[in-house]
């Protein structure tokens, strides 16, 4: 526990956090880091979007007040107001700052509908992002250290360091931003510029400007203390042209302020012992009872036939071709001619949302396919499936991997950032029975998929080294004070570097 004078003032900017909204890993790591620095005695304020419509009838939320807070931002001429709602997030004293502005943000989805980004995501964020510092300027935060995510945020590291720089309470602060997904960078023409409130002069090709075009992760990386982004090795591949999609000349110069932080589990959200979406719930000590259970109650949810002794395959996931659904659909016939199921859920393309479909249709009891996006069946896939599926083509991080060695589901995974980093691979027994808990493949192929798919089953028909398997799992840990920790660490490094550059 930080004693009062090592405790930071740590302002979080996210587009999403657990449980106000959520379309992938984001949501959860905001939730939980934001948690477990509280845990750890610093003083955490997270700001988000208020996404109000989307939130009218979730039940699980905490009760959502008016701060009192007004701001105003001009942009591109006219001046745009903002309120500020408040809550506390569950289980901590977090304080959440909701940032209301129904135009921007009273909308169907976070980012995108049919496919299509929001035609004004540039002006939404840099709102947003705008609005950030307002709210930290307003109401005197005074951050030590103001933490942005992903390119929805990346502006507020820009802001900071020029516009905000030395103004009354930003005196010592410094910025870190973490890198969640190099694919998603916020690229906006350059007519676009004004909506940032930052000066013309800062589209170059060292901060602002990439590729001819506005780039608000650019922005993020250039300007940030500290880069942080979600697994080692993928703090290794986005150096390289294939992992930094055209940002890697400027993560290569900035190597030295980059670290890999792997994320980790929020135990009380993922937690098989105490799981509130499950039929039954289970520890170590009960697993193969408890599995059962839940994997019965899945089959009849799902409409798969109902037989203990047929593994299931899950897959949750955004259905992108970053998560190697081509692989799947590709390798689906080879995996069908054996004696498994399949379940999927997921929402995304529509091409891969239709192949699904269309898989389901001529397999029935066999395969099961949802389209959408469901909370409850996410949880209940990771514990009544057997085996969890996640051939990415990158991953940054990935938290499905995680949860599901948690919940005692052996995963599948290639051998890429954050897989690469959480999942041991079962080599044989004479070499891995202690240490394996799941199975890794190179190549982004669909024979090798198939090839591994071939090998887990076959071994889920050898209970005695199975059982191995899944208790090595379930028994790492993978909670996040660990890498909370290693955040801190990031945040005094980041306070030497502002300290460095002061006027
Ligand atoms: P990414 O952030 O790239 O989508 P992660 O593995 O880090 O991948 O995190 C995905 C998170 O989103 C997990 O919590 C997963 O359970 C959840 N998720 C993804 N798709 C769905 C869905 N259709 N329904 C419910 N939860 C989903
Ligand atoms: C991104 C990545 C995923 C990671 C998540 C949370 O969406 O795709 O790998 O786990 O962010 O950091």
């Amino acid at each position: 526990m930080a004693s009062p004078r090592e405790s930071l003032r740590v302002v979080i900017a996210a587009s999403e956090a657990v449980p106000f909204s959520k379309t992938g890993g984001l949501a959860d790591v905001a939730g939980a880091l934001a948690k477990s620095l509280d845990q750890l005695g610093h003083d955490v304020t997270l700001i988000l979007p208020d996404y109000f419509l989307l939130r009218q009838g979730q039940t699980n939320l905490p009760s959502i007040v008016d701060a009192g807070l007004r701001f105003s931002i001009p942009m591109n001429g006219r001046a745009v107001a903002g309120a500020v709602n408040w809550t506390t997030l569950p289980s901590s004293s977090v304080r959440v700052l909701l940032v209301r502005q129904p135009e921007y943000f009273d909308r169907r989805q976070l980012y995108q509908e049919h496919g299509h980004g929001y035609v004004d995501n540039c002006e939404r964020f840099s709102f947003f992002s705008r609005g950030v510092l307002e709210i930290c300027r307003q109401m005197i935060l005074r951050p030590d250290i103001i933490h942005s995510n992903d390119w929805q945020t990346g502006l507020v590291n820009g802001l900071l360091q020029t516009q905000y720089n030395g103004r009354p309470g930003f005196e010592r602060t410094a910025s870190v931003i973490t890198l969640h997904n190099m694919a998603y960078q916020g690229r906006f023409w350059h007519f676009d510029m004004p909506l940032t409130g930052m000066d013309w002069k800062h589209f170059n090709h060292n901060q602002m400007e990439a590729w001819g075009d506005l780039n608000l992760l650019k922005t993020g990386i250039a300007f940030a203390d500290q880069i942080t982004t979600v697994s080692p090795t993928y703090a290794t591949e986005i150096c390289t042209p294939d992992g930094g999609y055209g940002l890697e000349g400027l993560l290569m110069h900035r190597r030295e302020d980059l670290v890999g932080i792997l994320n980790g589990i929020d135990d009380d959200v993922w937690n098989p012992d105490s799981d509130q979406h499950l039929p039954a719930r289970y520890s170590v000590a009960t697993v193969t009872d408890g599995k059962s259970q839940c994997k019965g109650h899945l089959q009849r949810r799902m409409q798969l036939h109902e037989r203990a002794d047929v593994p299931i395959l899950g897959m949750v996931s955004r259905m992108v071709d970053q998560k190697g659904f081509d692989l799947v659909t590709g390798a689906a016939e080879r995996i069908l001619s054996l004696d498994l199921q399949l379940v999927f859920l997921g929402t995304g393309d529509s091409n891969y949302e239709d192949q699904l479909r269309q898989l389901a249709a001529r397999y029935p009891g066999k395969v099961a396919a949802e389209i959408g996006f469901d909370e409850s069946l996410a949880h209940q896939i990771e514990a009544g499936a057997d085996i969890f599926l996640m051939p990415s083509r990158f991953e940054p991080c990935g938290l499905n991997q995680m949860y599901s060695l948690r919940y005692g589901t052996v995963p599948i995974v290639r051998k890429v950032g954050g897989l690469a980093d959480s999942v041991v691979n079962f080599e044989s027994v004479s070499e891995s029975l202690d240490t394996a808990t799941g199975f890794v493949f190179v190549d982004y192929s669909r024979d090798l998929l198939a090839e591994t798919v071939e090998k887990a089953v076959a071994l889920y028909r050898q209970p005695e080294i199975w059982t191995r398997l899944v208790r090595n799992g379930m028994s790492r840990d993978w909670s996040w004070s660990r890498s909370a920790l290693e955040y801190v660490a990031v945040y005094r490094k980041a306070l030497e570097r502002r300290k460095r550059r002061s006027p």
